[in-house]
């Protein structure tokens, strides 16, 4: 909401009273529209019941919900001078999703529970929720202390429990406030039902929080949503979701890398403005013809030298990620990947730890997953680079959600230490130039009789990579070819021999193998690869940093049994026994092609004949001398 002081996002138990709550804030301070009430008056009425405040929240959600779907609810509330915008996480079962989305919004928080029930599960996953988040200003409501009878002593015990359990995960609440909504009581005024109590009502702590940074502290952030043409007029529609824009300033737009200044902010209605300021959406209209689309990120345009306060451009995402998916979150599963108005697809590359969420305890982990309801650590790889920031400098763009099959199934912010940790996987820009060969490819190919090509055996380990390569590489040998096999087994004793089996290490062998490969077939080899590289995206990635032309992907289909049965290595009986971890095929997966050039049916086919089918075709594709 442009202009809302603070947004508080209202989570606890679904029963717990949270729609009713809020319902009474607004009756209360009479900012419920008249007609809204006897409409709702008129629904109770005629159901028997007695007058829900809760119905006026869902008259609200009716409203928000026509043309899309929505996740939460947006209310603004006025009082004491400052503007709220309370978002109300409606939904049952997808209680947690909505939470997820909702507290991805918010500024603050109000946890809501049943004073005659206590903490329950879904205040601790609620409170881990919001601790993961990063929001850090909370107050606790324990609502229907009419059901204890107004009981000082059991308030006592709830408040001493849910401080030191919010305590314990480094979300110490602001004030742990006793009240009964359905009857008004200690929301604006202190109840005299609960004497007692010393502290001030519900609506006084939430002004008493602390609110949203102030516009412009924070580097600029515009997401843009969407772009509108009038004639020659282009206006890029968007949201400033961090720092101020203003009119004559120049700015980037990521990760394009378009770079111009802004020439009007035009605030519909009215006329144009001079500034627009975080959580404002705006119009802005450039001094270049600039074609820049949704899901650009504009940052302010470069100040010379180095940039402190310019976000990421990066396709690897260090984040702590909160899974509610019924699946686990594992590796070999597209998701997707929203953060702000970006989206894209993304894949699980590693899980560096896993915390179940309701006993925060740290979870032993054999797999690279994470199973519902924990959360951890973990590495994703997006299908494109996007623009994103530390969570704890610019929240808004610092988290997302990821999708698994269109629900939303996860939360995450991008980690603390992500500086460092891209600096490793090397993905700075540098100052680096082609130098170009004076000998030229077709002078290599004459001298060989052949060009420089890779086929890329891939499979399970047993399915007959190492076998069939070496047959080939003598076949082809034998007909005159440069040929030489790169095999996984001897690479990772060389090379790669720092790199173990996680998925993130098979992700960088393949990735390096993929390079390799490239070199030796430039040179003018007949590259023959030996490696499992169970993943798709993997696989894609050597295709083309060789070159589609010159890569053939052969597929060792061979069912898991008959290559378990097999087990030329012994290794899948380790496997089995847990002596090794991470197998593939055992606890970690094989993607198979989706469109290999070649597939053999290795349970079926004896080497001879593979040999000759692969011949075949690189015959017919001119590849042999
Ligand atoms: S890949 O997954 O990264 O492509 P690569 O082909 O290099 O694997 O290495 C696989 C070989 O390493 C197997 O043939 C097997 O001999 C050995 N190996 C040892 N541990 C594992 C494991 N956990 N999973 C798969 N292969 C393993």
């Amino acid at each position: 909401m442009p202009g809302a002081d603070i947004k508080i996002v209202i989570a606890g138990h679904v029963d717990h009273g949270k729609s009713t709550l809020v319902g009474r804030l607004l009756s209360d301070t009479g900012q419920i529209p008249e007609d809204r009430k006897s409409k709702v008056e008129k629904i109770c009425r005629a159901a028997g019941k007695r007058f829900e405040f809760a119905f006026l929240l869902d008259a609200f959600e009716e409203e928000q919900a026509q043309g899309v779907t929505i996740d939460y609810t947006e209310i603004r509330w006025r009082f004491g001078g400052r503007r709220f915008l309370l978002i109300d996480t409606p939904g049952h079962k997808e209680f947690s999703k909505n939470m997820v989305t909702g507290a991805s919004r918010a500024d603050a928080a109000v946890i809501l529970l049943d004073a005659a029930e206590g903490i329950r599960e879904q205040f601790r996953r609620h409170s881990h929720i919001l601790a993961m988040l990063g929001l850090d200003r909370v107050v606790v409501a324990v609502n229907k202390m009419d059901l204890v009878a107004y009981d000082e002593r059991r308030f006592a015990e709830i408040d001493s429990e849910v401080r030191s359990f919010l305590g314990k995960i480094g979300l110490p609440p602001a004030a742990v406030v006793p009240l009964c909504s359905i009857r008004g009581e200690n929301l604006l005024e202190p109840a005299s039902s609960m004497p007692w109590y010393k502290g001030l009502p519900l609506s006084g702590e939430l002004l008493r929080l602390k609110p949203a940074k102030k516009a412009g502290q924070n580097p600029l952030r515009f997401s843009v949503q969407d772009v509108y043409k009038f004639d020659e007029k282009r206006i890029f529609a968007g949201r400033v979701e961090s720092g101020v824009v203003k009119k004559g300033q120049k700015i980037l737009f990521l990760p394009s890398g378009k770079e111009t200044r802004v020439k009007t902010i035009e605030n519909w209605p009215g006329p144009g403005a001079a500034a627009a300021v975080r959580g404002v959406c705006a119009g802005l209209t450039l001094e270049d013809p600039l074609f820049i689309e949704r899901g650009e990120i504009g940052v302010d345009g470069p100040a010379g030298g180095k940039d402190r306060t310019a976000p990421f451009v990066s396709d690897i995402v260090p984040a702590n990620i909160f899974w509610m998916g019924e699946r686990p979150l594992a590796p070999g599963i597209t998701y997707k990947f929203r953060l702000a108005t970006q989206e894209t697809g993304c894949r699980l590359v590693s899980v560096e730890n896993v915390v179940d969420a309701a006993t925060f305890e740290k979870l032993d982990q054999a797999e690279d997953s994470i199973a519902r309801n924990n959360m951890g650590d973990v590495t994703l790889k997006l299908d494109k680079p996007l623009v994103f920031d530390e969570f704890s400098r610019i929240d808004v763009m610092g988290r997302f959600v990821l999708a698994d099959d269109g629900r939303v199934c996860g939360g995450g912010i991008i980690l603390k230490d992500a500086r460092e940790r891209l600096r490793y996987k090397g993905i700075k820009k540098r100052a680096l130039f082609t130098e170009k060969s004076g000998v030229t490819r077709e002078a290599r190919e004459k001298r060989n009789g052949h060009p420089g090509f890779t086929v890329w055996f891939t499979g399970l380990s047993g399915s007959g990579k190492s076998t069939l390569a070496r047959e080939l590489e003598k076949e082809l040998f034998g007909r005159g070819a440069q040929v030489y096999v790169l095999d996984g087994d001897n690479v990772r004793q060389g090379i790669n021999k720092d790199l173990g089996f996680s998925s993130a290490d098979r992700v960088e062998n393949i990735r390096r193998l993929g390079e390799i490969a490239k070199l030796f077939s430039d040179a003018g080899l007949a590259v023959i690869t030996a490696f499992i590289s169970p993943f798709e995206s993997d696989r894609e990635a050597a295709r083309r940093v060789v070159g589609a032309k010159r890569f053939v992907e052969v597929f060792l289909d061979c069912p898991l049994r008959v290559c378990e049965r097999r087990d030329p290595k012994g290794l899948y009986k380790k496997a089995r026994l847990g002596k090794i971890m991470n197998f593939t095929g055992v606890h970690s997966p094989y993607e198979p092609p989706s469109r290999p050039d070649i597939t053999l049916r290795t349970d079926k086919l004896g080497v001879g004949a593979a040999v000759e089918k692969i011949t075949g075709y690189l015959k017919k594709r001119g590849m042999l001398p």
